[in-house]
């Protein structure tokens, strides 16, 4: 499948967020991504359930919702109703990844697992076949705008080996300091979703920025 972009509401302006989320719905992004994050799980806290709401209302492109909260559990349905198509949980935050995942997939969401930079592909050898999706970070979750750790490359190879092996669906994304030079060699290696914050929020013109990382 040609690969998609899935701009990070993090970096956008939550001044005039209105006028973002009309850029992200005119421009040639697949998705809206929302970082949630509690300040337990990473030392930031961002937005929750009534932004996510009223984001809905203006967004026109599915909702990629990233959960960097502890116990997700308790909040998956809500997500769900509050508009989350995709819901992605870490595996390092999930005691009970397996029912996680079943817990998203019976709301009718997909269902995306998150690896953070030191957990290993090996970590999903028997959750692979249950993802519909692998979210790589290539950043140590919590903030916008931090360098790319290169490690992230052969994770991609792993992961995609995997996933081959074990006869998975799973599509693969990559968050964190995604830009436009590591963008087409990520996409070579096998990534299917490249997210991106930073890099298209902080440029001159994120409407083309956005075009660049998806016409490479
Ligand atoms: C980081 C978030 C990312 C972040 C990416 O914890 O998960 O989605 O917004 O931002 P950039 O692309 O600026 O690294
Ligand atoms: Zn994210």
């Amino acid at each position: 499948m040609p690969h998609l972009v899935a701009p990070s509401l993090l970096s956008a302006n939550f001044l005039n967020l209105e006028k973002d989320i009309e850029m992200v719905n005119h421009s040639q992004a697949d998705w809206f991504h929302l970082d949630v994050m509690d300040g337990v799980f990473v030392p930031n806290i961002s937005f929750g359930l009534p932004v996510i709401e009223k984001i809905r209302k203006a967004a026109l492109k599915p909702f990629d919702v990233h959960l960097m909260i502890i116990d997700p559990d308790r909040y998956i349905e809500r997500f769900r109703k509050a508009g989350a198509d995709i819901i992605s949980v870490h595996t390092e935050a999930c005691i009970h990844l397996h029912r996680t995942v079943h817990l998203i997939k019976n709301t009718g969401a997909k269902a995306g697992v998150v690896l953070n930079p030191h957990s290993p592909v090996s970590l999903l050898t028997d959750i692979i076949r249950d993802a519909d999706m692998v979210l790589l970070m290539s950043v140590n979750p919590g903030f916008g705008g931090q360098q790319f750790i290169e490690n992230t490359y052969r994770k991609v190879r792993d992961l995609r080996e995997l996933i081959l092996k074990k006869n998975s669906v799973a599509t693969v994304e990559i968050d964190g300091g995604v830009d436009l030079r590591n963008a087409p060699l990520l996409i070579k290696e096998g990534a299917d979703i490249l997210v991106a914050g930073n890099t298209i929020f902080a440029s001159p013109d994120p409407e083309d920025t956005i075009s660049l990382l998806k016409n490479f």
